[in-house]
């Protein structure tokens, strides 16, 4: 089993954050101990060079005595400190002397600084030393001899410090520990529970249920770009399902109409019912032809779309391409009354003159078929910098707001009612749009329900785009 998303982030905050505070305690400590011993050996010097002045303080020039009760509390006090005392004048007779003070003190002093260092480092090459100093002192001076436990060392107090700051650098480490692992399992949670959402209804998607979508809004930005395709795949795929229905439904619709009747007429015709004359069988061939034209289209239309379309392109002008479009629907336009008004510049465009003929053919007749008597019909070819635009807009019937999304798919007619008049299977548009598509053009509509629509084309002037 591979581990969850959650488990692997909480895991990297925790080590993440103890790397790092381990790198900071390692520096901290070394730059620490190393500023500490400097700390140490400084004081060593000054106390060496205090107890020097003071010891000539000492020392009474008018009398030219020595003050003895006060070099023995120095004495006493910078034992304390781990400083044994030896003091001797000019004739080096002994003025103080720690050790004959008190050896025994002595003693274990210098040896619980060896344990303490030894303590600290492990290893330290250290022991007893001592160092001399002359005193300024009356003609003949004396002699102050400083021994301590050398190079230098570290009182009880000092080692408490350093134990104590390491022992702080350690809690911290295990409060960073904590806090991350919180943190980890706060965030992980935060990301995985919008994902395993996503998960969840990835896997109703697989089994076929489009329904429901996800609603909770992450607060991370992929997060939400992932839920939000998620979402929109559901809905496009519950879209193209209920497309998929009613194509079956469409086109067996479609088919039944002119099979049935011509089956009725060819019944009746065997029957005797009805005599094979000229008249039934021009009905007869009429439901043979609206046949041959549905499976054609279709025929086309999956060619268009399947295979790469191959376009036998040159350079076009549009406004006549649209022009010669027109001039063959002239007889309609002029039953039904219709106004042509048209705004033609000469554009050119790449483009395989026969396919964008059609795509022009399915638009115009559109607008004649669902513009009615004494409407109008506005034709226009323009440009934008890239694209040569040709807009074919009618004030026909207009396109409702729940159709227009759909008006593209393959047997798709707004009017369900599919009466006979308005005649076509509902393909035009879907020929004209995978055309357009091989082009790499698009194509879009406008429409306002009961005042008209406008489908707009866009074409590549541009080869290169080809
Ligand atoms: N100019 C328009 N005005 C109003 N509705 C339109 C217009 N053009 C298309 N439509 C709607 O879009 C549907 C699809 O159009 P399409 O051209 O694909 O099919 P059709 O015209 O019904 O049949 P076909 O073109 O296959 O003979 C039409 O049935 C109609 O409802
Ligand atoms: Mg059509």
């Amino acid at each position: 089993m591979r581990p969850t998303l959650r488990r692997k982030l909480t895991v990297s905050f925790l080590l993440i954050s103890l790397i790092s505070f381990l790198i900071i305690a390692v520096f901290a400590n070394i730059i620490l101990e190393r500023q500490f011993k400097k700390y140490v050996i400084d004081n060593l010097d000054q106390e060496k060079k205090a107890v020097v002045a003071m010891l000539q303080d000492y020392y009474d020039i008018s009398t030219g005595k020595w003050n003895v009760s006060s070099i023995e509390n120095l004495g006493v006090r910078v034992l304390g400190n781990g400083l044994i005392l030896r003091v001797v004048d000019g004739s080096n007779n002994v003025i103080w002397d720690a050790m004959e003070h008190n050896e025994g003190f002595c003693a274990d002093m210098l040896q619980s600084m060896a344990e303490n260092m030894e303590k600290q480092y492990g290893i330290f090459r250290g022991g007893y030393t001592e160092s001399s100093y002359r005193i300024q002192a009356g003609l003949t001076g004396g002699t102050v001899t400083i021994g301590y436990y050398g190079p230098y060392f570290y009182s009880d107090n000092d080692l408490l410090f350093l134990n104590t700051l390491n022992k702080l650098l350690l809690l911290a480490t295990g409060v960073t520990a904590f806090i991350s692992i919180f943190i980890g399992m706060y965030t992980s949670k935060r990301l995985s529970g919008p994902i395993s959402r996503v998960i969840k209804k990835a896997e109703q998607i697989s089994q076929g249920n489009y329904n429901g979508r996800i609603v909770e809004a992450p607060n991370t930005r992929e997060i939400v770009e992932l839920t939000d395709s998620i979402n929109t795949l559901a809905e496009s795929l519950g879209r193209q399902e209920i497309l998929r229905k009613r194509l079956t439904a469409d086109v067996a619709h479609e088919l039944r109409t002119p099979i049935t009747n011509l089956q009725g007429h060819l019944e009746a015709m065997i029957d005797g019912v009805w005599e094979a004359d000229t008249e039934r069988l021009k009905s007869c061939h009429e439901e043979t032809v609206r046949l041959t034209k549905i499976v054609m289209d279709l025929e086309s239309l999956a060619r268009y779309e399947n295979e790469k379309l191959r376009l036998q392109l040159e350079d076009i002008n549009i406004s006549q391409c649209l022009s010669k479009a027109l001039k063959s629907f002239e007889n309609e336009i002029n039953r039904k009354g219709i106004l042509i008004i048209t705004d033609l510049t000469d554009q050119q465009a790449w483009a395989d003159k026969d396919k964008i003929m059609q795509v022009f053919f399915n638009l115009i007749s559109n607008a004649i078929k669902y513009t009615p008597s004494g409407g109008k019909i506005s034709l226009s070819v323009s440009d934008n910098s890239d694209y040569v635009v040709i807009s074919i807009k009618d004030t026909g019937i207009g396109i409702s707001e729940e159709d227009l999304p759909n008006i593209f798919e393959r047997f798709y007619r707004a009017d369900k009612s599919r009466t006979r008049e308005t005649g076509g299977a509902g393909i035009g548009l879907a020929i004209a749009k995978s055309i357009v598509a091989a082009h790499k053009g698009s194509i879009e509509v406008k429409s306002e329900y009961g005042k008209g629509s406008e489908f707009i084309v866009y074409l590549h002037r541009n080869k290169a785009f080809l």
